[in-house]
This record gives structure tokens, C-alpha cells and sequence, in this order.
């Protein structure tokens, strides 16, 4: 594992050589779009890892951001994601070029695509719904024994995790918030994790999950928490 100076936030490698720090703050086209939650994200909390959408509608907003805060594209990680209308080689290429263009950059670090099964081309990430309700254990297993980087989205199940009595029972014990729990949690399960808030306080709360460590016991009782729900999309019927 590598450190980005900053959070000293470790990354994790892709198996084309690419680090991907192991926390990034996500954005939405739900629950609003703080431009100075953002720069406080990048220049005061040391995020260095953002994940975004066109369909988000804040990449003119997000590269704006990244402009003021001075940082140099070779310091972020920057994951985009491609909707279906923008399948295909050619649409597929104009669609990033758009995006690049929006934000203001020359490249992204990873672009997501929709897919259910796996194409003749492994991917570097699978990126699905991860938190304690939601732990696709199989998918995680299939990912660590073939060399893919397993990323989680909805980290704090969109706020549902937090008034989780097993999860409040571990953040008291630890002298922690729930979120820090729940995102502690998945990074010490080797998960790429990506929390979204506009909200100052938060992004530093949510920060602040390298200076502690869960013991098996609650790593265990965490996992127990697993029932199946989806609180962001389903994936089951997607071709
Ligand atoms: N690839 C995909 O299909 C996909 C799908 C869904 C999401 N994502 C990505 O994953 C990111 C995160 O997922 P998500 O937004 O669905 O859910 P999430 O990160 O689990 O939860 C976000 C919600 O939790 C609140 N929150 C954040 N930190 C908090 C804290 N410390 N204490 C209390 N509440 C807190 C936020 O409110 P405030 O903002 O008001 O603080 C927001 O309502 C997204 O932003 C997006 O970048 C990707």
C-alpha cells in the first residue's frame, strides 16, 4: 500500500499499476452540492479521491473545485461513470471527452459502466452497494482471488446504518461516531470506499478512520448484519 501525503489515506492497486486511494468523498444528483464542502474536502481534510456522474450534474461545479484548490490533476483520483445511452466505442468516447471537458481535466482514473456479467475484458474494479445490510460476500470472495479491486458505494447504506443498535453499540465502545464504524468497517475489509456528504463537519468526521481499528468481534458481529437490502438501485434484472 501506498499514502496520499495529505489523510495519509492508503490506496489500493489496480492490477494495471493505477493506486486508488481507499476513501473518496462522493457526490449525487440527490441531497444537493456543496461547492465549499468540496474545497474544504480537498484542501482541509485531504480527499484526494472524488467519484461523480454526468448524471450527477455537478461536473462543471466539481472542476471549478478542483481548479480553486490548487491541487494538480496528477494529485486526485477521479472516477466518472458512463450511462447507457453512452455505450459504444464512439459514443462511449465522445461521452468522456464531454465529461473531461465539464470538469476541466485531461483524463479520469476510472470510468464506470453498467454491466451484470463479466465481458471478455476483466475489469480492474467491481464497484457495487457495500455496507453492513448489503455485503455480496461471494462477489467480494470472486474479486480477491482474481486480482479485482472490490469498491463500495452507499457506504452508510444513505444513513440508514446509523441508528443501527449493533453499530451504535460498537461506536460507543470505541469512542466513535457511527459512520466512522460503518466506514472503518469497510476499509478494514480491504473495500474502496466512497462516503458522500455536503456537509463540512461530516466530510472531516468521515475522515478520520485510520487512527483506529476494529477488533474481530465487532468486524464479526458487522457481518452478521448482512440481510440483503438494497438502499441504492438493484442490480439483479441488469443485462
Ligand atoms: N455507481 C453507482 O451506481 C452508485 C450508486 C450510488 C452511489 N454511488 C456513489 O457513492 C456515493 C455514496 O453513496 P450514497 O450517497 O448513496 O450513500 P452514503 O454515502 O451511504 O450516504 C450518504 C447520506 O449520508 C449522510 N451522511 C454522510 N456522512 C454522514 C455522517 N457522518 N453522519 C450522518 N449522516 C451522514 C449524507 O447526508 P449529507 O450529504 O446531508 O451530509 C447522505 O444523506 C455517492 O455519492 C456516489 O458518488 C455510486
Amino acid at each position: 500500500m501506498q499514502f496520499f501525503p495529505a489523510l495519509r489515506c492508503p490506496t489500493v492497486q489496480l492490477f494495471n499499476g493505477l493506486e486508488i486511494p481507499v476513501l473518496g468523498l462522493g457526490t449525487s444528483h440527490r441531497g444537493g452540492y456543496s461547492h465549499d464542502a468540496i474545497l474544504y474536502a480537498l484542501t482541509e481534510c485531504g480527499i484526494r479521491h472524488l467519484d461523480t456522474a454526468k448524471r450527477y450534474g455537478c461536473e462543471k461545479k466539481l472542476g471549478k473545485a478542483i481548479k480553486e484548490s490548487g491541487l494538480q490533476r496528477s494529485e486526485l483520483w477521479l472516477t466518472n461513470k458512463l450511462w447507457p445511452g453512452d455505450y459504444g466505442y464512439k459514443a462511449a468516447k465522445e461521452a468522456c471527452l464531454d465529461s473531461c471537458t465539464a470538469m476541466g481535466v485531461e483524463y479520469f482514473g476510472m470510468i464506470n459502466v453498467l454491466s451484470q456479467s463479466l465481458s471478455k475484458y476483466q475489469p480492474s474494479v467491481i464497484k457495487v452497494e457495500y455496507h453492513p445490510f448489503q455485503q455480496p460476500k461471494h462477489l467480494m470472495e470472486y474479486c480477491r482471488n482474481n486480482g479485482i479491486v472490490f469498491e463500495g458505494f452507499s457506504p452508510l447504506a444513505k444513513g440508514q446504518a446509523l441508528s443501527d443498535p449493533v453499530v451504535q453499540q460498537i461506536a460507543k465502545k470505541h469512542g466513535r461516531t457511527t459512520a466512522q464504524i460503518c466506514l472503518r468497517w469497510s476499509i478494514q475489509n480491504g473495500v474502496v470506499t466512497i462516503p458522500k456528504s455536503i456537509k463540512k463537519n461530516r466530510i472531516q468526521e468521515n475522515c478520520q478512520v485510520f487512527g483506529f481499528q476494529l477488533d474481530e468481534e465487532d468486524m464479526v458481529a458487522l457481518g452478521n448484519l448482512h440481510d440483503g437490502r438494497h438502499i441504492s438501485w438493484d442490480p439483479t434484472n441488469v443485462d
